[in-house]
């Protein structure tokens, strides 16, 4: 049942190991270790099936060489997903063993894999990990680790904004823009907050109206219903919640300049990228812009870098994305195709 979809990937090994005790499969997806070990997080989530947690687990540990490669990191791309029947809940015993089993595997690997928290797993479930192999980033400040990569994601993709809006408008001030944030969540709450430091008029949107409500009346911003985020009118539409918001669908509604956000994977398809260009719309290719949790993750915790390091490689996703429209707008493609071509090129270059 997994032969077709690992026979139609281009990674390099997928390791699987089904977890009688919980019923629980867990799927290791070594995309590309040109570049270094294959870095990325571990997902837990409950899937339809295990065939679609592999899929999901495979496309995401692919977007992740791209990342780490736009980034010009160390590293490879990897992605592991926990498939539970349902989530343990935080701290509870079943979920310690659960991470504790999924740790052996991860060692077994001797580093090839290096993992870190995505959806559903967070600092306080790597220090479990942690017990059982090094090769994990982003464990607690406690533990020695970098702890939440969301701060970084966030000046991260402040700074994509702001290139974006050099491109589009010629002039990176944020001063009076309107950006509007579809989630502020872990990321999403901080990006609107720097955004209103620089001065930004902010829209806010959250399936979690409350929490949106409580952070526009601290922001002095406005929020509109989670369903009408994409069709608001603003210059900046940020997603920064959930991915596939770019696709048919939604295109001809926006009503914005520039997309440039957090959220992973917002091209439904790859003739999205087609679909907001001929609609004169300005993409931030999603990987280059939310490198900066990985980016905070490897400078903290193996590059070595100081926090003046650390701050001039968050900027300069700013200075990738000014090459990345540059190079879009010199070959005729898009900048998503563009962005691809890059990290290829890095890629290809290391072999
Ligand atoms: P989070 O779970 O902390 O926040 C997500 C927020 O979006 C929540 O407030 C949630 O209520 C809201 N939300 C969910 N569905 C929504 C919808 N349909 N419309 C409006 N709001 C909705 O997640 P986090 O960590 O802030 O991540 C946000 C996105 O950025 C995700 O797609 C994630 O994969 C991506 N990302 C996060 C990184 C990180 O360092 N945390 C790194 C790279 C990407």
């Amino acid at each position: 049942m997994f032969e077709e979809l690992i026979d139609g990937w281009d990674g390099e090994a997928t390791c699987i190991r089904h977890d009688a005790a919980t019923g629980a499969w867990m799927f290791v997806c070594v995309h590309s270790t040109v570049l270094g070990p294959a870095m990325g997080g571990t997902r837990m989530k409950v899937y339809p099936s295990p065939h679609d947690a592999l899929a999901d687990g495979l496309r995401l540990a692919q977007a992740m060489s791209m990342k780490q490669a736009a980034a010009d990191l160390p590293f490879g791309g990897g992605k592991a997903v926990l498939a539970v029947p349902s989530i343990p809940a935080p701290g509870s015993a079943e979920r310690r063993d659960l991470l504790l089993r999924y740790a052996g595997l991860v060692d077994a690997l001797h580093g090839t894999y290096v993992t870190a928290a995505d959806m559903n797993t967070g600092p306080a479930d790597l220090d479990v990990v942690r017990e059982r192999t090094p090769h994990v980033m982003g464990t607690s400040p406690e533990r020695g680790g970098a702890g939440d990569s969301g701060e970084g994601t966030a000046i991260g993709v402040f700074h994509a904004i702001r290139a974006s809006v050099a491109h589009a408008f010629g002039d990176p001030s944020l001063e009076g823009r309107t950006v509007l944030v579809q989630g502020v969540g872990s990321v999403g709450g901080r990006l609107a907050r720097l955004l209103a430091d620089a001065g930004a008029r902010l829209v806010l949107a959250d399936v979690d109206a409350p929490r949106a409500s409580a952070l526009a009346n601290e922001l002095g911003a406005v929020t509109v219903a989670a369903e009408a985020a994409a069709s608001t009118p603003c210059d900046v539409y940020a997603p920064c919640a959930t991915g596939g918001v770019l696709n048919e669908e939604t295109i001809p509604r926006l009503a914005c300049r520039v997309v440039a956000g957090a959220a992973n994977n917002q091209l439904a398809s790859a003739e999205d990228g087609v679909r907001l260009a001929d609609a004169g719309i300005l993409y931030a290719p999603d990987y280059v812009a939310n490198a900066g949790g990985v980016i905070h993750l490897a400078g903290s915790e193996t590059l070595g870098w100081d926090e003046g390091q650390l701050a001039a490689r968050l900027a300069g996703i700013g200075g990738t994305l000014a090459m990345v429209f540059a190079s879009a707008e010199r070959d005729g493609v898009t900048p998503a195709e563009a962005a691809d071509r890059l990290a290829l090129a890095r890629i290809e270059a290391a072999r």
